[in-house]
């Protein structure tokens, strides 16, 4: 980068109340939330949200997730659909809902769709900043376009340098991928387009049948959630992946393997990491993102990831290194 990048902002109420008048004014910040750090722009203004595409290099036609802080908010932006009463005990947190979109938003960030894409974080930074902004935020994850997210501040620094000016340092994000999506766009349909923190088996238990969109039902139409893009969440070094508890096929001298859980005997022939000592797969998605940062760009000539049991968080988990090992 050839312009200094400035110093991240603290979480001090000196630093929160200067993002929030630098996004009042227009600007991009990029900020913590529980799953990934988000590179926000107030919602209303389409000059901002302009910008977000602009630093993420993302394409125009897909949507934004508008970031509110209660259900108030999400009234503004959205129609209120009764089932969300059924959900109230996951917010606020990692869970973000497509409704029926309001007049008054944008159409940059819903990418001219009659719905809209909403999130209530639980991050306590986030929150903040969302109430001395005093309006609905919108934030993709603050990584170039199909780039792994950012789970630190270093991360949002080290991908998008100059380009975004503004980071807020508020530490690790706590799951490590990004949100559940579910659609309740279309009455009595509740459709999971993004696997995340919050398992289907979750979101089954409170409002009963949720068809799940496969990767092959979203090639269909891919306009649904273009996060559910093939390739995504990508490092450039070439991804492969093997099923949980067993070995993969190490070919060459340059590769790093990389374990959910403890192996008794990893291979002898590659650099071997851990994602969780205890085998969790929360720890493990909590680190994944970090550790494909950190490997990639070591001069792998591929990274080896071993896949978790697809229930509960595990299916975000596979989600996420399926379309990294895409080509
Ligand atoms: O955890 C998260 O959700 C993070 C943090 C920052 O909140 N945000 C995030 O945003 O992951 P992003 O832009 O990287 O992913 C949002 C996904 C995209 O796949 C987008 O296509 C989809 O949400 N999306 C947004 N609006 C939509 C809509 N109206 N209908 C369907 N999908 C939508
Ligand atoms: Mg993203």
């Amino acid at each position: 980068m050839d312009s200094p990048v400035p110093s991240p902002l603290t979480t001090s109420p000196t630093d929160l109340a200067r993002a929030a008048e630098l996004l009042r004014t227009g600007q991009c910040v990029a900020l913590p939330t529980e799953t990934v750090y988000g590179l926000a722009a107030d919602a209303s203004n389409p000059t901002a949200v302009a910008q977000v595409f602009a630093i993420k290099g993302r394409p125009l036609l897909d949507p934004l997730i508008v970031h509110v802080p209660d259900l108030a908010g999400l009234a503004q932006v959205a129609e209120p659909d009764a089932r969300l009463a059924k959900l109230a005990a996951l917010w606020p947190g990692p869970l973000t809902v497509v409704l029926r979109r309001k007049a008054g938003v944008p159409d940059l960030v819903t990418a001219g769709k009659d719905t809209v894409a909403v999130r209530l974080p639980s991050h306590p930074v986030f929150r903040e900043v969302l109430r001395l902004a005093g309006r609905p935020l919108a934030a993709p994850s603050a990584n170039p376009f199909g780039y792994v997210s950012p789970t630190r501040a270093a991360h949002v620094v080290a991908s998008l340098g100059a380009r975004c000016p503004w980071v807020v340092d508020g530490g690790p994000c706590e799951h490590g991928v990004e949100s559940t999506i579910l659609d309740l766009s279309v009455p009595g349909r509740a459709r999971l387009l993004r696997p995340g923190p919050i398992p289907v088996e979750t979101l089954r238990g409170l409002l009963g049948e949720v068809e799940v969109v496969t990767r092959a039902a979203s090639q269909h139409a891919p306009q649904d959630a273009p996060g559910m893009l093939d390739r995504h969440y990508s490092p450039a070094t070439k991804v492969a992946l093997f099923p949980v508890g067993s070995l993969p096929v190490v070919a060459n001298l340059r590769s790093a393997v990389v374990f959910l859980g403890r192996h008794a005997s990893p291979p002898a022939n590659a650099d071997v990491f851990l994602l969780s000592e205890s085998g969790a797969v929360a720890e493990a998605a909590h680190h994944l993102f970090d550790l494909l940062r950190r490997l990639d760009g070591r001069g792998y000539e591929t990274i080896h990831v071993e896949l978790a049991d697809p229930a509960g968080v595990g299916a975000a988990y596979n989600d996420r290194l399926t379309r990294a090992a895409a080509r």
